[in-house]
């Protein structure tokens, strides 16, 4: 097994595991699924299992890592040839999560490519700000070829990094770039808050109302943790493999997991008062984020630089998430058929993937009548990957640091001699693994099953 490179300092290693844990999960996704699951009792849910399960198994996915020195799947194969039991499904289920979500997702990254050069075009018309207040998600939805020819844009120069090689300089500098993002973000939330909606925005993020969850809240907040940090794809494994050996797990996980939460909670503190100025913004939808900030940015001056500046940090922090992906699929694909070169390898996995991603794009034209369960193909793949499959995945993590690692490799890598709390936190880190997590993702997942069943019968 080839010697993984220690990362000089601990601050490239922070800077590049909170690069890959916020992106738009954070800003695009987060919102309208706490406006689908009626705002305050599920974002109490949310940060509680983020705290809890994310954080048990974001230790558990740096453990394996750490411990193994490798990938997800060459770690899952040593620990299967070492025990007899056939973990490398999961292994392979990881992948086959990450090519999948990269076809969904490259379409979301064609939103943000599509908005980022209408803000362009916005400055080349007579009155740029009436164009912004007219910028609608819709029409894009409706035309499934330039969705299509948009994320395959996207996916080709995903392509184009991975065969180069050059992913690691790309998740360096769109990790320096994070701190500017945060920044545009404060200073527009600043600006959001100061909307006269902010009173009720605050009522119906922080005043829980538990009879708004429905059958598939839990699922949802389940998934959305697993999704936001990156766990369930073997990415974290992957980081885990690249930290030098003094680190604290535990605290590395803290970190990043209390800083991935913050930042969810800063972007619908952003969106809602924004959503909440206008009845025609729906709260549940994807279309959130991209109908409500162009509004806002249309009402004053000098909004719409601010608007190219930031959806071209989101951009750049979906690509780096997209060669994240894609780097995983190829350096397990080329580790199962090592005849392969990178580049064809890559080509392979980029050229699959583009195929998949035919159907989210065209899920609002060409196959609107495609529904299931109501749901539209778009939809149905992110419910599927994200509620269903990636718990699934965290399992097999689960699963693997209890059984693959001895009582000693596991403590010895989460206990800090220095410091008395380790200790108890251990025992703690133990029984949400063993317990909660199990119970929490089989209640998710059932609960979602009852409310599919509810709503077929009607
Ligand atoms: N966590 C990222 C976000 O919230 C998305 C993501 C999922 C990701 N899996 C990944 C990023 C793998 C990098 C690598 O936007």
């Amino acid at each position: 097994m080839p010697k993984r490179s220690s990362f000089k300092n601990r601050f490239a290693f922070y800077l590049l595991a909170i690069g890959s844990a916020c992106g738009l999960g954070n800003l695009w996704r987060f919102p309208y699924i706490v406006g689908e699951n009626g705002g305050g009792a599920f974002l109490l849910v949310y940060v509680f299992l983020s705290l809890t399960i994310g954080l048990a198994l974001l230790i558990a996915e740096l453990m394996i890592g750490h411990f193994s020195g490798s990938s997800i799947l060459e770690a899952s194969r040593r620990i299967a040839i070492r025990t007899k039991i056939p973990f490398t499904y999961f292994g392979w289920l990881s992948v086959l999560i990450s090519a999948a979500t990269l076809a969904y997702y490259s379409v979301i990254c064609g939103w943000v490519l599509h908005y980022l050069t209408q803000f362009v075009i916005s400055l080349l018309q007579s009155d740029t700000n009436a164009y912004l207040a007219q910028m609608s998600i819709g029409l894009l939805q409706k035309n499934g070829w330039l969705q299509f020819l948009l994320a395959s844009v996207h996916l080709l120069l995903t392509v184009v990094i991975v065969v180069k090689g050059i992913e690691e300089g790309v998740e360096r500098w769109v990790s320096y770039l994070l701190p500017v993002f945060g920044v545009l973000v404060i200073v527009l939330l600043m600006g959001s808050l100061s909307l006269e909606t902010t009173p009720e925005v605050l009522r119906f993020l922080f005043y829980p109302d538990f009879s708004k969850l429905n059958w598939g809240s839990l699922g949802h907040a389940v998934g959305h943790v697993f999704f936001t940090l990156s766990l369930g794809f073997g990415v974290m494994v992957t980081f885990g493999s690249y930290l030098k050996e003094k680190q604290h797990l535990p605290t590395v996980g803290l970190r990043v997991t209390v800083i991935d939460t913050f930042i969810s909670i800063l972007s619908v503190l952003l969106i809602f008062p924004i959503a909440f100025s206008s009845s025609k913004i729906p709260l549940t939808d994807p279309s959130l984020l991209f109908d409500a900030l162009p509004q806002y940015l249309s009402t004053f001056k000098g909004g719409v630089l601010f608007g190219m500046v930031f959806f071209l940090c989101l951009w750049l922090a979906a690509l780096n998430a997209s060669v994240g992906l894609l780097e995983t699929v190829t350096a397990n694909l080329i580790e199962k058929r090592p005849d392969f070169k990178r580049s064809r390898a890559a080509t392979i996995a980029g050229t699959a993937i583009l195929l998949v991603t035919i159907f989210p794009a065209f899920s609002q034209s060409l196959f609107k009548d495609v529904k299931i369960s109501g749901h539209s193909i778009i939809e149905t793949l992110d419910l599927f990957l994200i509620n269903g499959l990636l718990p699934v995945a965290g399992i097999g993590m689960v699963v693997i640091v209890l059984t693959a690692l001895t009582e000693k490799d596991r403590s010895d890598l989460f206990i800090d001699p220095m410091n008395l709390t380790s200790r108890i936190m251990y025992s703690h880190w133990k029984i949400f693994l063993k317990w909660l997590v199990p119970s929490v993702v089989v209640l998710g997942l059932l609960f979602q099953a009852i409310g599919f069943f509810l709503k077929y019968r009607n």
